[in-house]
Parts: C-alpha cells; structure tokens; sequence
C-alpha cells in the first residue's frame, strides 16, 4: 500500500529542471557532498588500468595501483591539462599527456622532465588532488567533499550490507556495463525510476498493461531515500525465481528497488540485479550509467550453465528494452517542461518523488510556492516521516 492517500504537491518547477543557476547550485549543496558511484572493481581490476568519467561536472581518474584502487581530479598541477581523455585503457605508470610529467600512488610528482628548472620546488602546489575513495562490494564510490559528508558505510546505510551481498563476485558477476546520454535535466530519469505510474502505457510489451497492484507494493519514505518493493506473483517471476534457488541465491520472490538521493537506485531481483545513477552533464543534459550484475551461484554443471546464460539473456533483454522505452519519454519530458506553464501534480503511486523532491528543498533550502489544492490536502493526512513538511507544504512565498 501506498503511504499517502490524498496527491501531494509537485515542489519543483520547471525552473529547477531547466536554469544554469541552480544546477551550479544543484551541484555545489547536492552533488559534491554525497556518494558517487565511479565504477565496479572489475572495470578497473588489473595493475595499471585506469579510467576517466566526468562526476558532479568535474573529470576524475581512478587508477589501480597494484591492486590499490585511487581517485584524483583529472587534472596536471603544471598547466591545467587533463592528464589523459581516454575514456580507459592501462598504463605502467600516471603520466600527464602535455609535458610528461609523472604521478606517484600518493599523487606527489615523480619524474618531471627538466625538473632544474623548477627550482625552487613548490611541493604543495604540484601534487595531484586525491579524491575520497570507498568501496561497497564490487562497487567503488567518489566523494569530492569527504569532510562534509558521512562515510560510504553510513551513507549506504540501512542497505550496506544487502549491497555488499548483491554486488559482489563471485555469487553475483558483474555482466553488462550500459552507460548513455540523455537530453534532459538528471532528476527526469531519476523521477522516472521512483513511479510505477507509467509501466502500463510505456512498457505494457514488457511489464503488462496494468499497473502494478496497489496492495503488492509497498513504499518507504525517508528523508535519505526511498523503496519499493513488490511482491511478484506472474509465471515469469515464478520461473526466475526456481533458477535463482537452483544457482545457489536467496530467493526473495520480490522485486526491490532502493534510490538513495540524490541520484542513485539499486534494483534487486532473484536472478540479476543493477544499479542505475544518473549524473548531471549541464542543466538539460545527463549520463545515465548502468552496471547490471548476474546470479552467477556455485553450480557449475552444463544445465546450471543454459539457466544462467537463459536467465541473464532474459533480464537483459528486458532490462534494455524498458530503459530504451524510457529514454524516447525523457526527451519529451524535457522539452515540454521548457515550455510548461504548469506547476505539475504527484499523484500517491508517484509520492516517492515527493519525497525525492522535499530532500532536494530541504537540502538546497528552496523556497516553495504553496498550491491551493496541497493547503486543502495537508489537513487530510499526516506524513509519516518528515517533520519539516509543513514547512514546505505551507510554503514560504518567493
Ligand atoms: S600540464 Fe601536465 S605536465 Fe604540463
Ligand atoms: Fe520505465
């Protein structure tokens, strides 16, 4: 069952999802004090490889150092220049592509071409910037602010655990690395993931032409997060759920979906699992960045072997087609909201967006216009787990 019974109040304008201001804003209150998801373990597994991505609109490196995993702002102390643009590869050492120049583990320098003339040495001002970096399972995290935001452990809390479980070989491999653009503001495709209100007429091919029961759903709001998790009960499910107890998983005969705000969601089955998290490009453009992981279990039989492979063509099969349906929708929605003179409602199958949209409020300390149709609301339930909402749903005039 959902936990509100009456629509609730759509917090963010179309303001907040098309102006330059707030998504420098969005980034510098949101973005950089928080968790982002780099990449798993096995993108970077061997001595030397590397990667570059582009987090909270600043480039980062990570790189293994013999089997020690590090993060640094893409960035050369000399002149600027990134150290490298390619997208991955592996390299003995960390060199700047300009001048040459050579970075240790510690991001210190190492050899420097012509290094006299340098004299006198400016140590502090020529060392790489480490970047906060932890790991949950096989899956490696950045933090640009470390000091203003809680450990990943905290941070992942209460799902550390289920986490480190279902994203870590060799129970659960990773299987599929999906990264694609999107021309849309990032809380489009983050919304999208937060209601069951659209399956039916987006993706009735793949997930029926219902929409999910109301009773089979069960939501919990937090100030940190949300999740749904949804009782399965379709002969589909059953079948992935009998593979799931042959490989060796725990079978929950559900489907589970975590968001942690600002921007990540993690989504747990019997046979696959991914992630999804989408990061901001600019205020009309995003990445949306997938990693799905695969029940791979112990059994090593050729009949274990077809189920595995079976079960994994289907999830990903169906796991692309819904995401393509999607991304055709985040496109319109971006270019309707441009031109939108709507407020926008929530409905209470969506009121996870509610909650996504009051932590970005409360957070960025946002003032919210009140909408006649909420006062009247707000009289009709309580919400169970905000104490600030009144703030928001009474509204302070901008
Ligand atoms: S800018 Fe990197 S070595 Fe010169
Ligand atoms: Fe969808």
């Amino acid at each position: 069952m959902f936990e509100h019974q009456s629509c609730l109040q759509h917090l963010l304008t179309p303001f907040h999802y098309t102006d330059m201001g707030h998504y420098q804003q969005e980034l510098a209150d949101v973005f950089r004090t928080s968790w982002q998801f780099a990449c798993t373990r096995q993108e970077i597994a061997s001595d030397g490889d590397f990667m570059t991505l582009e987090l909270c609109g600043e480039p980062v490196l990570l790189k293994n150092f013999d089997g020690q995993l590090r993060a640094f702002l893409n960035v050369c102390p000399h002149r600027h220049c990134m150290l490298t643009n390619e997208p991955a590869g592996n390299a003995s050492g960390l060199f700047c592509q300009y001048h040459g120049w050579e970075f240790k583990q510690d991001g210190c320098t190492g050899k420097i071409p012509e290094a006299k003339a340098f004299r006198p040495w400016d140590r502090d001002n020529s060392q790489l910037t480490s970047l906060a970096l932890e790991v949950c399972g096989d899956l490696v995290f950045v933090c640009l602010e470390p000091d203003a935001t809680p450990s990943l452990r905290e941070w992942l809390t209460p799902f550390y655990d289920d986490l480190e479980f279902a994203f870590r070989a060799p129970l659960w491999r990773m299987a599929e690395v999906w990264d694609f653009d999107c021309e849309c503001n990032w809380k489009i495709p983050t919304e999208n993931t937060l209601e069951s209100y659209h399956v039916a007429t987006v993706h009735p091919k793949w997930l029926g032409d219902q929409l999910p029961n109301e009773r089979m759903s069960e939501h919990q709001l937090n100030d940190r997060y949300t999740t749904l998790r949804y009782d399965c009960d379709s002969p589909m499910e059953e079948k992935q759920a009998r593979i799931g107890r042959y490989l060796g998983g725990e079978v929950d005969h559900s489907y589970r979906h975590w968001h942690i705000h600002p921007n990540i969601a993690f989504c747990l089955t019997d046979t696959f699992n991914y992630l999804a998290t989408c990061q901001p490009t600019s205020p009309t453009t995003c990445r949306v960045r997938t990693r799905m992981f695969a029940l791979h279990g112990s059994k090593k039989n050729p009949y274990a072997r077809l189920l595995r492979y079976l079960a994994w063509r289907v999830g990903r099969r169906t796991m692309r087609a819904v995401f393509n349906e999607d991304r055709a929708i985040f496109d319109a929605q971006q270019k309707g909201i441009q031109s939108s003179p709507h407020r926008g409602v929530i409905g209470t199958r969506e009121e996870r967006i509610h909650i996504f949209q009051r932590f970005l409020c409360n957070r960025m300390n946002l003032e919210v216009t009140p909408h006649p149709d909420n006062i009247r609301a707000k009289e009709e339930f309580q919400d169970p787990c905000h104490p600030s909402r009144d703030l928001l749903q009474s509204g302070r005039q901008s």
